[in-house]
């Protein structure tokens, strides 16, 4: 089947948006970081949405976002950390594009989370064991849902360059 858009899933730091952004170079295709695209849509940032509305509220702002991304094509979408992970958001994407799972071990997100580039609400001030302590919980939380991507790719092993040659193999992407 055509495949018309792309979703890039996995925990904080793993390389989600680097890898869109050069997908959007190599297939031509548009690229969303849907982290930016809640803040433009919702005229806010992240960090404030969280302290005046709570992550419940943000769950169901970023799964409206997820359904209205869901129809465009040739778009590669980044998405945030936990939104495979809430209400049917993992099915939507699997029936409207390929899913791949960017997989990294928690000693490698824990590296790259230590010196954050961007405020992420759920990780803001903790370092050493705490941050450590916390991606390992979260991460089997969440993993029977980034499980159920279609394409699972060990980061730790493939560089960016290697998750982009397997996209290009993975089936019929819209011309
Ligand atoms: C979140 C990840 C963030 C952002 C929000 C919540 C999460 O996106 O959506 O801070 O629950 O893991 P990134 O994965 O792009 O950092």
């Amino acid at each position: 089947m055509e495949i018309k858009r792309i979703f890039l899933i996995g925990f904080m730091g793993s390389g989600k948006s680097t890898l869109g952004r050069r997908l959007k170079t190599e297939l031509g295709w548009d690229f969303i970081d849907l982290d930016d695209y809640f803040e433009m849509r919702y005229q806010t940032t992240i960090k404030q949405y969280f302290a005046e509305n709570g992550e419940k509220a943000f769950r169901e702002a970023e799964r409206k976002i997820i359904t209205e991304v869901a129809t465009r094509e040739k778009t590669i979408i980044a998405t945030g950390g936990g939104a495979p992970c809430y209400f049917d958001n993992i099915q939507v994407m699997n029936q409207h594009g390929l899913t791949i799972y960017i997989k990294l071990s928690v000693e490698t997100l824990a590296a790259r989370l230590s010196s954050p580039k961007q405020v992420r609400p759920l990780i803001a001030g903790k370092s050493g064991n705490e941050l450590l302590n916390y991606i390992g919980e979260k991460l089997s939380e969440r993993e029977p849902f980034y499980d159920q991507a279609q394409v699972i790719a060990d980061g730790d092993i493939l560089g960016v360059d290697g998750f982009v040659r397997i996209i290009q193999a993975s089936g019929q992407l819209m011309k």
